[in-house]
């Protein structure tokens, strides 16, 4: 795994909002980001688990988290206009997003694949991603840096049979993220990439693979040697990149010095 220790306090100043912040690996980048000095806006579906988060990360880092509990499924567009609002009031500008929150959904044929599982894992895995970083792209390009980083995944690169909506949402990330840096490439700074976790010690990957040991799997602090990365002045010049937890170096993603 790639190692990376950055200033303890390298993220001082910075406003990042990341999805799923309620489990899994979108958990530990809050824990982990708010111990480099971020503040944080953290979007979850569980009030209560998100409110555990809270006490847990300001009992340390007092004025760190502002929490925004929201459901992908059900939300509205006045939902998102509505969240863009209050970071408007609440912060300057924002430094980035992480796009964690995934919905695994049935693991079946696409033939008997279930209709309101497709709707559900697609309004969560790819519709969300757009109409948040839509609403949220003013308050990104305010920033100087800012950087947008959306979760993929294996199946989203090589399509695997029996992972219906969620291999296609994957597949669908890919391109918007791809859109998106293409368009803002030449006219803003703001930086766009994907990233594929791997297999990793979470709920999902225990519904993915319930035989499985989890302790064959990475736990999610192990990656965030690359999420701080991704977040440095190191990688500003990274866009545009299809990248993997599991064999990330830096040299593969940056542009050739000149
Ligand atoms: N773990 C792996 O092995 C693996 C491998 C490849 C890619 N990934 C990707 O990595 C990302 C994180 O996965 P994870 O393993 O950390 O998953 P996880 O432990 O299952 O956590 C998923 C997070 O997404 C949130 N979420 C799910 N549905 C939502 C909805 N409708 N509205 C709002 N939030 C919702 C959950 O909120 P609540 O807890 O509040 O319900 C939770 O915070 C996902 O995008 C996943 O596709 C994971």
């Amino acid at each position: 795994m790639f190692s990376y220790t950055p200033p303890t306090d390298f993220l001082s100043g910075k406003n990042i909002l990341i999805t799923g912040a309620s489990d899994g690996i979108g958990k530990q980048c809050a824990k982990t980001f708010a111990q480099f000095g971020a503040k944080l806006i953290l979007i979850g579906r569980s009030q209560e688990k998100l409110e555990a988060l809270f006490d847990e990360i300001e009992a340390d880092h007092p004025d760190t988290v502002y929490l925004h509990p929201m459901d992908f499924i059900t939300a509205s567009a006045d939902d998102y206009s509505e969240l863009a609002h209050s970071i408007d009031t609440e912060f300057s500008a924002l430094d980035g997003i992480i796009h964690s929150a995934g919905l695994l959904g049935a693991r079946a044929p696409i033939e008997h694949y279930p209709n309101s599982d497709w709707s559900a894992v697609i309004q969560t895995n790819l519709t969300a991603p757009f109409m948040l970083t839509k609403s949220l792209l003013p308050a990104l390009t305010r920033a100087t840096d800012a950087r947008l980083l959306f979760l993929s995944s294996s199946v989203g690169r090589e399509a695997r049979a029996y992972w219906g909506a969620y291999g296609v949402s994957k597949y669908a990330i890919e391109g918007l993220m791809q859109t998106l840096a293409d368009e803002l490439e030449n006219t803003s700074s703001v930086k766009v990439n994907s990233l594929n976790p791997g297999g990793t010690r979470t709920n999902m990957r225990r519904d993915a693979y319930p035989a499985e040991d989890p302790n064959s799997q990475p736990h999610p602090e192990e990656l965030m040697p690359v999420f701080l990365y991704l977040f440095s002045e190191e990688s500003k010049t990274i866009c545009k990149a299809t990248m993997n937890c599991r064999d990330f170096e830096p040299g593969k993603y940056l542009p050739p010095a000149s």
